[in-house]
């Protein structure tokens, strides 16, 4: 640093010069007295928010300070360092909190990813120039949810808010399902603990920082789980008419969904059927099961009635068409009874 400062004298001094003021910078005649030093100098700042960057320099007395500003990447143009304030991509964000004497401070708002740089102070005195190095680093980080892709109900889940660096300022977390905030849990630190999660907890998560605008991208979490609610849906009256059949259908509630079902005739062991719809070709009584990777469950017996109503639907097939034809011995009747007149 001594030297540097040294340096930054002259551009190219002679080399006994040179040398006479490595010596004097081997005493320590300039280094005490010259200085600049950032706390902390290492910033990791969440996108869009305000980052102040401390600092504090020092110079013998007896010097005026002509100039001071910030500056980044050490890029000399006409052998000077940019003044950061003059930069259209700064001068809006950028206020020098700090004073003429010993406070450097500054204050940019609205960082974004492109603001990762090392950052440095510069002074300019009547007599001699001073370049804080090394600067401030600032990175800059947003927020992204860190979940697993699939998990099953009863497991216990962690989703992270994680940021590419540790935040600097102390930071609260705040977590979202469905854009809603969550309150219901408390997070350890940048986590999200679903100790056995549920059906329920299925959704899109995205996580902030209290205080900050910037909120992660949503991340979906798919809570599996094997079939529920298994009933079976008969088509129709679920009576067999003469060498028809009755269609049951198997509903369940699963994720994913159940693709495999088999059909059961009550206190038969062996399976009558497969496939979501079945064909009762005979009365009975019957349930299916429905089975995903996760588990199975069974839906409660239905009954389809067969034979013994099969004379009762003859007997209605007669009164109808017996009904048809006191029908048209009517309208016969009628027709006559209208050319007679
Ligand atoms: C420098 O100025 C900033 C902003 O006004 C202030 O917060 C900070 O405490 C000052 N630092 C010192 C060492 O005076
Ligand atoms: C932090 O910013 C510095 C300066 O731009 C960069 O060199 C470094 O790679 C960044 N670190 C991380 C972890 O992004
Ligand atoms: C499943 O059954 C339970 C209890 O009967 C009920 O509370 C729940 O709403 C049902 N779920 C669906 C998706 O039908
Ligand atoms: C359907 O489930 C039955 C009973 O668990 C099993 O034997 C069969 O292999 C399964 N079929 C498919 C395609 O998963
Ligand atoms: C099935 O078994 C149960 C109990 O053993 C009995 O009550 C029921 O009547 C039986 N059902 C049929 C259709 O045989």
């Amino acid at each position: 640093m001594t030297y540097l400062a040294v340096m930054s004298v002259r551009m190219a001094p002679p080399l006994p010069l040179i040398l006479l003021l490595m010596i004097l910078a081997f005493h320590g005649v300039s280094g005490a007295d010259w200085g600049v030093s950032y706390s902390p100098s290492h910033i990791c700042a969440l996108k869009d928010s305000t980052v102040i960057m401390r600092c504090t320099y020092k110079y013998p007395t007896g010097y005026q300070i002509m100039k001071a500003f910030w500056t980044k990447t050490p890029v000399k143009d006409n052998g000077e360092y940019p003044d950061l304030s003059e930069d259209p991509e700064y001068s809006q964000r950028l206020q020098y909190l700090g004073d003429k004497q010993q406070n450097c401070t500054v204050r940019l708002s609205h960082v974004t990813l492109k603001d990762e740089d090392e950052y440095y102070f510069r002074f300019i005195t009547d007599k001699e120039k001073w370049i804080g190095k090394p600067g401030v680093t600032l990175n800059v980080t947003d927020l992204q949810v860190e979940s697993p892709e699939r998990v099953t109900e009863g497991d216990s889940v962690n989703l992270r808010c994680k940021s590419s660096c540790a935040l600097t300022d102390r930071a609260t977390f705040i977590w979202y399902r469905n854009s809603q905030p969550l309150t219901e849990r408390r997070d350890r630190n940048n986590e999200l603990l679903l100790q056995s999660v549920r059906r329920e907890d299925s959704g899109r998560y995205s996580c902030a920082v209290d205080g900050h605008t910037h909120i992660s991208p949503d991340v979906q979490l798919n809570v599996m789980y094997p079939p529920k609610n298994v009933s079976v849906l008969i088509s129709g009256s679920g009576v067999i008419v003469e060498g028809d059949s009755v269609t049951l259908n198997c509903i369940s509630d699963s994720n994913p969904p159940a693709l495999n079902f088999s059909w059961f005739k009550e206190n038969e062991t062996s399976a009558v059927g497969s496939g979501q719809s079945f064909s009762a070709l005979q009365s009975g009584r019957f349930y299916c099961q429905a089975h995903n990777q996760h588990g199975s469950q069974r839906s409660d017996t239905v009954t389809v009635t067969g034979e013994a109503f099969i004379n009762t639907l003859l007997y209605l097939h007669i009164i109808h068409q017996f009904g048809e034809l006191i029908m048209m011995i009517f309208l016969f009747q009628f027709i006559m009874l209208l050319v007679v007149m």
